[in-house]
């Protein structure tokens, strides 16, 4: 009898020990104190110095740029100009080149209830040398703007290239430390990829548009110099049929565009780009991603074009995270789990870089992975509190 009970006390103990070891392998760490407060902080006013409209008449307004194709020696340059179509032409030029260049742009307006947006300029640029400075000018006469960005070097096993990584930004005044804290980071990020949820525009009566352009003049301070690489939130759903709203995504489609012809997709929401040595798949999960849809036929194609011999990092960015902790948004990204988490771990997808939760977590303590020597990217993940931050960007979330 005593050797029996002897017996359950050795396998109850076993199992405790089984478990503490299981504990101690999927605890992530903690690489922050940061614990955000219980007051959320509110929208910035409109007449806050960021928001600020450039001076003169119909001046180029809320300037941004991200990859304009595959390979990344393509840019779109966007902005718009408030009151008139004005000036449609990009003027740009190398840092040690001799002649400027003119590229046109399209244009585009769209309503949203009561609101008129203004006119929405994109211009593709796909003829750039790789691994330099380039400038750009945008605008006519006196109040012409001009700009400046860097491509990236040519897509490689051992590039160097430093991402920054945002979401959830809104125009709080927290999304105004945010963008501060990332801009002032010695690392110097060179494209932020950013995981959705851009202006937070729809936590507005009637959606109010007029937060998109402010946030447009918001971002504009790094957006206009270097390219954020957009992926689709819930807040760019923007789906409202009781004021006759009905087409999905209608101000984010119109304001950002994304190179997705270039890597076969259909969809300006789901798309992917090389850039340096990372090669990055955006995926929607507010578009239908079940089997037989577009996206999930394009996704079972774009994994067997990756060629890890020239882009050796294997990055996905989707809005809704597969795993975390928090008891808001629990288990949204499930379903997309259930359908994708084979497929990443087949392909040997590096990381999952994720929003939504305005928190930071990961699911992996060290990144156990052989790396280009050059790359930056484990330093961030590894600091993360450093070029990872959330804002809480209101309410909701
Ligand atoms: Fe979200």
């Amino acid at each position: 009898m005593s050797s029996r009970s002897d017996l359950t006390i050795m396998r109850v103990c076993f199992i405790i020990f089984l478990l503490g070891v299981l504990v101690e392998l999927c605890d992530g760490g903690i690489t922050s104190e940061y614990v955000r407060g219980s007051d959320l902080p509110d929208d910035m006013p409109l007449d806050s110095d960021v928001f600020k409209v450039p001076p003169g008449r119909n001046t180029p307004q809320q300037v941004h740029i991200t990859q304009g194709n595959h390979e990344g020696n393509g840019v779109i340059i966007s902005w718009v100009t408030p009151s008139a179509p004005c000036s449609n032409t990009v003027r740009y030029w190398s840092e040690n080149g001799k002649s400027k260049k003119l590229a046109e742009a399209t244009m585009n307006t769209y309503r949203f209830f009561n609101y008129t947006s203004g006119y929405i300029h994109h211009c593709l640029i796909d003829d750039l040398e790789f691994d330099m400075k380039y400038y750009y000018e945008i605008g006519s006469g006196k109040w012409r703007r001009r700009f400046w960005f860097f491509t990236p070097p040519k897509p490689g096993p051992d590039v160097p290239y430093t991402f920054g990584l945002i979401g959830d930004l809104g125009q709080t005044y927290d999304s105004n430390r945010t963008l501060s804290h990332y801009e002032m980071n010695p690392g110097k990020g060179q494209a932020v990829l950013f995981l959705g949820d851009l202006s937070y525009a729809d936590l507005y009566k009637f959606h109010d548009n007029n937060r998109w352009d402010t946030w447009g003049r918001f971002v504009e301070r790094s957006a206009a110099y270097q390219p954020w690489i957009w992926t689709a939130g819930n807040h760019e759903i923007d789906f409202v049929p009781d004021i006759g709203e009905t087409e999905p995504f209608k101000p984010f489609t119109n304001r950002y565009h994304t190179p997705y012809k270039a890597s076969g997709s259909i969809s300006p929401l789901w798309y992917s780009i090389k850039r340096a040595s990372a090669y990055i798949i955006v995926m929607s999960c507010y578009s239908s991603y079940g089997v037989y849809t577009p996206q999930y036929k394009w996704l079972r194609k774009e994994f067997q074009r990756v060629n890890r011999t020239e882009t050796p990092w294997l990055i996905v960015l989707v809005h809704c995270p597969f795993y975390h902790s928090y008891e808001r948004h629990y288990m949204e990204g499930e379903t997309m789990r259930v359908m994708y988490e084979p497929w990443f771990v087949k392909s040997k997808v590096d990381v999952v870089f994720a929003g939504h939760v305005h928190a930071y977590e990961r699911s992996v303590k060290k990144l156990n992975l052989v790396l280009p020597s050059s790359i930056d990217l484990p330093l961030y993940l590894h600091c993360p509190q450093v070029i990872i931050k959330y804002t809480n960007a209101g309410t909701c979330f």
